[in-house]
């Protein structure tokens, strides 16, 4: 028989309240309608490339671990909780690569003890939330956002609050603006993280401006006397831009080392399947994450880190990149002329080219209700047999009211053929419903 909730009387209650703020958990939602539509040309799932994953690279790569004894046994065995000492070694000259600086204490500023591995950049996300946030305190976040952050900022009953943001990411005013609102509530107090997807973000693909990143970091820094602040880095899109040039990360503006955690994966630019991610953490950090990852699994996957351990030494990544951003400039072209075909006369619709990323955000005029729940959505799969994620998801919204006239289309799974067509449904669809 169930037993009521209450989230104000733990006693007689079996679930917990932290369950209760995961409740509705939206990725087991989106998951399900792939799984309920599979005839449906896919603009929605968050999957990267299948025709792309580096099968070559990981099988050279498995070969030489498993054929030597050392390695091999090492990547069957337990790890460490922070992860492989060889992989952590082999990610900071990583690093150093990406940030343009040296791979030691005088270029990263850090010491290795800083780099933590993790299983997906999602752990080290939740991790981060797990070590910081109490039920009631705040994470500021650029919105639109990732919305699986938002479940996991919910899930430690925390609060999001919106930062308003542009073709440039997060405004720096806006961001002002709330955090003097705040204080004048006496709520600047309960704010511990402003969470920033830095580069080609997820789902419009937009990037931080070089000048927001500095001023971002001067911002906290400056607040640091009165409260402590994590700026909360998600570089998850990082290696993937296609036309501009590669900014500078938040993190590297962080002179003192002690205001940003940067936090990437291997996921996008390499294989999801593996599920490597890692953080760059500010010191005093390094050991709650570890205690709170040690209550988890302490250690990551071992045969995933040693796997890439050995890609990268052997250099099999970097041709495997180079590949990956040709194939998906590609697609999203083609993804971006259909839509310009099919949709460049219609008014009020409107689209951002992305220079780097999956994801192409569309809008549509606001009477159009593009939610799961609305007339578009409906016509797009039950008609047109085509799925897209809709735009409210990824709001925080004020007051709960959610702008419902977006759309998140992905060219991560589907071929340029499938994605032309797949965007010649989507813009019948839109017609009909204008
Ligand atoms: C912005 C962003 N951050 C983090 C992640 C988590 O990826 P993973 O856990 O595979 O590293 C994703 C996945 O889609 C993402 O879009």
């Amino acid at each position: 028989m169930a037993t009521p909730s209450s989230t104000t009387d733990p006693v007689g209650r079996f679930l917990s309240r932290r369950r209760d703020w995961s409740a509705n958990n939206v990725v087991g939602f989106m998951m399900k309608q792939a799984v309920d539509h599979p005839e449906c040309i896919s603009l929605a799932a968050g999957l990267v490339d299948p025709q792309t994953l580096p099968i070559e690279a990981t099988s050279r790569a498995v070969e030489r671990m498993l054929s030597d004894p050392t390695l091999a046994r090492a990547g069957l065995q337990y790890e460490t909780t922070e992860g492989a000492q060889r992989l952590r070694d082999l990610l900071l000259e990583y690093l150093a690569g990406l940030e343009g600086v040296t791979a030691d204490a005088v270029g990263l500023k850090i010491d290795r003890d800083q780099l933590v591995l993790s299983t997906g950049s999602q752990q080290m996300l939740a991790l981060l939330c797990e070590a910081t946030l109490d039920p009631g305190d705040i994470c500021l976040i650029a919105d639109p956002t990732y919305y699986v952050m938002l479940g996991t900022v919910n899930g430690q009953g925390a609060r999001a609050v919106p930062i308003e943001s542009d073709a440039d990411g997060m405004r720096i005013d806006s961001l002002e603006r709330t955090l003097a609102a705040l204080d004048a509530e006496g709520q600047l107090q309960r704010v511990k993280m402003i969470y920033v997807v830095s580069d080609f973000d997820n789902p419009r693909s937009v990037s931080l401006a070089t000048d927001r990143r500095r001023r971002l970091v001067e911002i906290v820094t400056e607040l640091s006397g009165q409260q402590r602040i994590l700026i909360v880095e998600d570089a998850a899109y990082r290696e993937l831009y296609y036309d501009g040039v590669s900014r500078p990360s938040v993190w590297s503006f962080d002179e003192e080392g002690e205001t940003v955690a940067l936090v990437q994966t291997f996921s996008k630019c390499f294989s999801p399947g593996l599920r490597v991610g890692f953080g760059i953490l500010p010191r005093d950090l390094v050991g709650p994450v570890l205690d709170l990852k040690g209550n988890q699994d302490f250690g990551s996957t071992s045969f995933s880190q040693h796997l890439l351990a050995t890609v990268l030494e052997d250099g099999l990544f970097a041709s495997h990149v180079d590949h990956l951003r040709d194939a998906y400039v590609v697609k999203r072209d083609a993804l971006t002329e259909a839509a310009a075909v099919h949709l460049g006369d219609v008014e009020g619709v409107e689209w951002l080219v992305p220079d780097g990323g999956l994801y192409v955000w569309l809008t549509v005029p606001e009477h159009v209700d593009a939610g799961f729940d609305g007339a578009l959505f409906n016509r797009a799969v039950q008609q047109e047999q085509v799925m897209y994620v809709p735009g409210d998801l990824c709001h925080i919204g004020v007051d709960g009211v959610r702008p419902r006239n977006q759309l998140r289309l992905s060219f991560g799974v589907e071929n340029s053929e499938r994605l032309a067509d797949g965007m010649a449904r989507l813009a019948r669809a839109i017609r009909a419903e204008l």
